[in-house]
């Protein structure tokens, strides 16, 4: 499983993130994160000061930011608060940016956003699979667009961060049966895994040693669903319980994905309306709701 980027490798991120973003002089950026204030120094340089907002849900690391960015002579306006509600007072904008993940594009930087304006950022999950998807806002309200390649991940949103684990169940219980399908799905390819976790999405996946075996637990705590992956004889077996049954629904998705030429993440669509919400799919014509 990749970590969320590193500081060593996060400038080169935010300047392929700013490539994308398809700024032009005169536009209008909010920027959600602002972390060190590197990202919104490189928009004030190529924008001016005056057209960018960064919000950054840390105050200390807001107040952080304030000072380099002085210092190079940038006054941008620095807003404290939860960036997944945009910040209307400031909009419309050109464009809005994100160097944090999100589990669902937030309706509000559609919203805030010009008609034929773009929204950037990684969507990701639990499972640690995320891509940089930039979309384009339509006059109606809705925006679409595509993911962009190259396994981008950033730290996710607060407010999108999976709760404690806490107790687990009894994973003793349930039902067992065998399953082709074994626990690499959870710590190997990017974008079956991303497939996987649109499957379960409020699923994390943890493993533990018990009595000498290896166990791989996907379990989703506010649902109270749970599976335990147990290697027997060179193959699976999975245990679940709770409502549902987060396998059969993992299986079932990744068997589409594949019998569809499992393709590549660039090749998805994401879609947000009012309506529907957040929906993305692979071509072939299978959805699924993130
Ligand atoms: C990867 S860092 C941003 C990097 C930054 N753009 C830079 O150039 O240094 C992600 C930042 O997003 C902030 N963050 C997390 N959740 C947020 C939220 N809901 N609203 C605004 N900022 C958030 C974090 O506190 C962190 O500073």
């Amino acid at each position: 499983m990749r970590a969320p980027t590193s500081s060593s490798t996060m400038p080169s991120l935010v300047v392929r993130m700013l490539e994308e973003l398809r700024v032009e002089y005169g536009h209008r950026v909010l920027e959600i994160g602002t972390g060190t204030g590197y990202s919104t120094a490189l928009l004030c340089h190529r924008l001016g000061d005056g057209s960018v907002v960064s919000v950054e849900v840390d105050r200390e690391v807001s107040g952080r930011a304030a000072a380099p960015l002085g210092a190079c002579g940038y006054q941008p306006e620095l807003v404290v608060g939860d960036g997944l509600a945009g910040h209307r007072e400031g909009a419309p904008y050109d464009r809005v940016i994100a160097t944090c993940g999100v589990l669902t594009m937030p309706g509000s930087w559609i919203d805030q956003t010009k008609p034929d304006g773009i929204v950037l950022a990684t969507v990701g999950g639990w499972l640690y699979a995320s891509e940089l998807a930039r979309l384009t806002v339509h006059g109606d309200g809705t925006a679409s667009g595509r993911f962009l390649g190259g396994q981008i991940s950033f730290m996710l949103a607060r407010p999108h961060l999976p709760p404690p684990l806490g107790l687990l169940p009894d994973l003793g219980s349930g039902e067992e049966r065998l399953t082709t399908l074994g626990p690499n799905l959870l710590t190997g390819d990017w974008t079956a895994r991303f497939v996987a976790q649109l499957a379960a999405p409020r699923a994390q996946h943890i493993s533990m040693t018990i009595e000498g075996r290896t166990q791989q637990i996907l379990i989703d705590v506010e649902a109270g669903a749970w599976a335990v992956l147990t290697e027997v004889d060179g193959g699976w077996t999975v245990r679940q319980g709770g409502p549902g049954r987060l396998w059969n629904a993992v299986e079932d998705q990744v068997a589409r994905w594949r019998s569809d030429g499992a393709p590549a993440l660039d090749r998805f669509e994401i879609t947000v309306t009012p309506d529907e919400g957040q929906v993305i799919r692979w071509p072939g014509g299978r959805w699924s709701r993130g």
